[in-house]
């Protein structure tokens, strides 16, 4: 499971889901992506595997790919013996910035939480927007959840605007500071249009099922200042 998922933040409770999955014998793979180790640790809460996109938060200034997985070293054991034979190994260079990212990790998650944070506050009061989803909102259905599990609510905020496909695409386009691009967990935020890019494989009825509706407009708060962020979202809402 992906908890937050991408891009609606929607969570499944970890320890509840674990217990559910041992009793049948089932193992719980927990995909951390979004809140990485500084905010939730999904082992602690019951999960048997944690799997992390390093390319996010980990690197952290978008810079080298790779990934994590983590877990209780018997499990690991077949894990690495995939890896060896199957050749995915992380170049050196690429395991040196990893491990300079996480140095940094906690004050970068932090500070990626309180502008996302104010940015979902005051979207949320914006005419044009007709619905927020961020799991640090009042509003958001699994807020005490969140609360519960994570220690923050993370960098990514997706919204609903005004005007369908083509309302979110003049606002994608009218922004000037942040980054058009699918990625996430950069210094730099990032904006994306998901019914047409991260989703857009989907038939409309699956997206449809999936909450991914044409209006949706995803950004992956960076550590930019907030006031900049909130004045290029401005430009955004006045092109609607
Ligand atoms: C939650 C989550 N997990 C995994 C991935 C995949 O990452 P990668 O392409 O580095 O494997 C993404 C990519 O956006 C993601 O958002």
């Amino acid at each position: 499971v992906e908890s937050p998922s991408n891009p609606l933040a929607e969570l499944v409770d970890i320890a509840a889901l674990a217990e559910i999955a041992h009793a049948k014998g089932a193992m719980l793979v927990v995909d951390n992506c979004f809140c990485t180790p500084a905010l939730q640790q999904p082992l602690k809460l019951g999960a048997d595997i944690v799997v992390h996109s390093a390319t996010k938060f980990i690197d952290g200034q978008g810079r080298c790919m790779g990934g994590v997985v983590a877990g209780r070293s018997e499990q690991m054991k077949e894990v690495v013996g995939f890896l060896r034979t199957a050749g995915p190994t992380l170049s050196p260079f690429n395991a040196w910035i990893f491990l300079k990212g996480l140095e940094t990790l906690n004050l970068r998650m932090r500070a990626h939480c309180a502008s996302a944070q104010a940015l979902a506050e005051w979207l949320e009061q914006q005419d044009g927007i007709e619905k927020v989803h961020y799991a640090g909102l009042k509003s958001h259905p699994q807020h005490a959840l969140a609360q519960r599990q994570q220690r923050g609510f993370g960098a990514v905020v997706s919204f609903e605007v005004r005007g369908g496909k083509e309302g979110a695409w003049r606002f994608i386009d009218a922004t000037r500071l942040i980054s058009i691009t699918a990625n996430l967990g950069d210094s730099k935020t990032t904006i994306t249009h998901p019914s047409t890019t991260s989703h857009g494989r989907l038939a409309p009825q699956e997206r449809a099922a999936a909450g991914i509706h044409d209006s949706l407009i995803r950004i992956a708060v960076g550590l930019e200042d907030v006031t900049d962020l909130q004045a290029d979202l401005a430009r955004g809402l006045a092109a609607l």
